[in-house]
């Protein structure tokens, strides 16, 4: 069994009760209450989507979902566990990759799936007003017609929602252009850990009076709030868009590469990302994306995907054919580069480590972690099959997956801290190729563990490897603030 740091559970919550059924009944129509609990006929398994994380790696004992529709039942709601101290995870897409979106025990499962509709949208700003249970997809496919495009993208998008993106302050395939949602979110609507509603749904470019309070609930993984709707500011759709995938022979290749796209492609690049050898055959392997011929693959380390987003289609299309002239190149989907999350997961069991590090040591680190596995006698068909990079090469984030044939306790002991002492501030092993060897080094990457997945219930432990104990003490007293009885998604972020 995998044994999981740092869970540790210190408050006398209460567990739910029949009692309470009674009163959400109050609050919501009977189809919006998903209980176990007596008198209900509600056969157990029909919570298994709300315990079991999209990795089949986390699994909560909650026995009773609610989907509520309005803010004003989220608050009802709310209020009511304050006062009977009933411990609550929000729940989005349940998309999430590090354990925060299922409960820990038998917590109380808000699932904002209900709260679908959008508000407002302006298509002269192109600000967009939506509940935090719409579908990300959906949210770009409405505001398409007006020719706007969401500013954040990514594989999960037919599943997340809008407020679990905020909530995880997920990163994506296009923050390379339009930055990160503390950018582009201007307003939100929260529920108070004591159910009071916060409004800061502006839907203002501007707003300097005072403290920026909605920033603090944007990566808060739900554990200030609950986001009940998102006011977002759309990007136009880019009138040309151009991608390649750019098979290279070496790792060493990538870094001057994307200086030279950089200097080229200027203001029209819009992503470069990278797949690792492993990480590219998995994808093809499980039916990802468009797979590229034989000869073009032929001796690749290595592939790039290259996406160009621009104002006119002969300008933008020039830019990158002069670029491609000097590369050997094939057009490719983005499916396959957006594909390999689930290409991992249909290989077997992943333990995924999102990490920011220099684009410089993304294969060091992928190499060493694949190293200290086997002197660990870990690689194996039967152990650990593959481990690999991908990532944002643009945002410095590499993910390093290792997919083993299950999860147990032996790989993750070798694991971690491994990793964590690899990217964070801390003396660290690391692989010497040419000594064949372990050298000690004097200091690590002073990365992040967590570039953009968050931390979840997963690196709770972990934090202090990219934190110092000053910002924790203040996170920690900020939580107290706003969750003084600490009922808001427990056991996530922080210890
Ligand atoms: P959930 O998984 O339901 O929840 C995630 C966290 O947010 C939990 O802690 C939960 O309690 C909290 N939460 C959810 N909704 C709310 C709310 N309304 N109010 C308060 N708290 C809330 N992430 C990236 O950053 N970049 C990627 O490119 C990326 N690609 C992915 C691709 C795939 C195939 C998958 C499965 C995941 C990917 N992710 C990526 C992970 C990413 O965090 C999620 O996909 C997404 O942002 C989570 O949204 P969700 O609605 O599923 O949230
Ligand atoms: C990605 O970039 O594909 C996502 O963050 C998901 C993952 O890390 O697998
Ligand atoms: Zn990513």
């Amino acid at each position: 069994r995998l044994v999981r740091h740092g869970l540790r559970w210190r408050r006398p919550y209460s567990s739910i009760a029949a009692s309470d059924i009674d009163h959400f009944r109050t609050i919501l129509p009977p189809h919006a209450i998903l209980s176990t609990l007596s008198p209900s006929t509600l056969n157990p398994s029909e919570l298994d989507p709300y315990n079991n994380d999209w990795m089949g790696k986390y699994r909560g004992r909650a026995t009773t979902v609610l989907k509520p529709k309005t803010t004003q039942q989220v608050s009802d709601i709310v209020r009511w566990c304050a006062s009977r101290d009933i411990p609550i995870v929000p729940q989005g897409g349940n998309t999430g990759l590090v354990g925060g979106s299922v409960p820990l025990r038998d917590e109380l499962v808000i699932s904002l799936a209900n709260m679908n509709s959008v508000r407002s949208f302006d298509p002269v700003s192109g600000i967009l007003v939506a509940d935090a249970g719409c579908i990300l997809q959906s949210l770009t496919d409405y505001v398409a017609p007006h020719n706007h495009i969401m500013p954040i993208d990514l594989g999960a998008k037919g599943s997340c929602h809008i407020g679990g993106n905020v909530a995880t302050n997920a990163g994506g395939l296009r923050l390379l252009r339009y930055g990160s949602l503390h950018g582009s979110v201007l307003g939100l609507e929260v529920v108070l850990p004591d159910g009071t509603i916060l409004d800061q749904l502006t839907t203002l470019r501007k707003d300097n009076t005072g403290y920026d309070l909605k920033q603090l609930f944007i990566g808060a993984e739900g554990t200030l709030g609950i986001i009940t709707a998102v006011s977002i500011l759309t990007p136009p759709s880019p009138q040309a868009s151009n991608n390649v995938i750019l098979a290279l022979p070496h790792f060493d290749n990538v870094q001057p590469l994307y200086r030279a796209v950089k200097r080229q492609l200027s203001e029209i690049l819009s992503a470069f990302e990278y797949i690792d050898r492993t990480a590219y055959d998995l994808a093809v392997k499980h039916g990802q994306g468009r797979a590229l011929s034989d000869e073009e693959v032929d001796g690749a380390a290595c592939f790039v995907l290259v996406e160009t987003s621009g104002g006119r289609r002969e300008h933008d299309e020039e830019k990158l054919t002069d670029l491609l002239s000097t590369l050997r190149s094939s057009p490719s989907l983005w499916a396959l580069r957006e594909g390999v999350t689930e290409a991992v997961s249909k290989e077997g069991k992943a333990y995924k480590y999102d990490i920011s590090i220099p684009l410089a040591s993304f294969k060091t680190v992928v190499d060493t972690t694949r190293e200290h596995l086997r002197s660990k006698g870990l690689l194996g068909e039967h152990a650990v099959k593959h481990v690999m990079g991908y990532g944002h090469v643009g945002d410095g984030n590499l993910h390093l997956n290792i997919v083993a044939a299950a999860y147990t306790q032996e790989i993750q002991d070798a694991l971690e801290p491994f990793v964590y002492e690899l990217v964070g501030k801390s003396l660290v092993q690391t692989w010497h190729q040419k000594l064949n060897t372990y050298v000690r080094c004097a200091a690590s990457y002073r990365g992040s563990v967590s570039a953009e997945h968050g931390i979840g219930a997963m690196k709770t432990h972990a934090l202090h490897y990219s934190k110092d104990d000053v910002s924790i003490e203040w996170m920690k007293k900020i939580k107290a603030l706003f969750d003084p009885k600490g009922i808001m998604n427990p056991g996530k972020v922080l210890e």
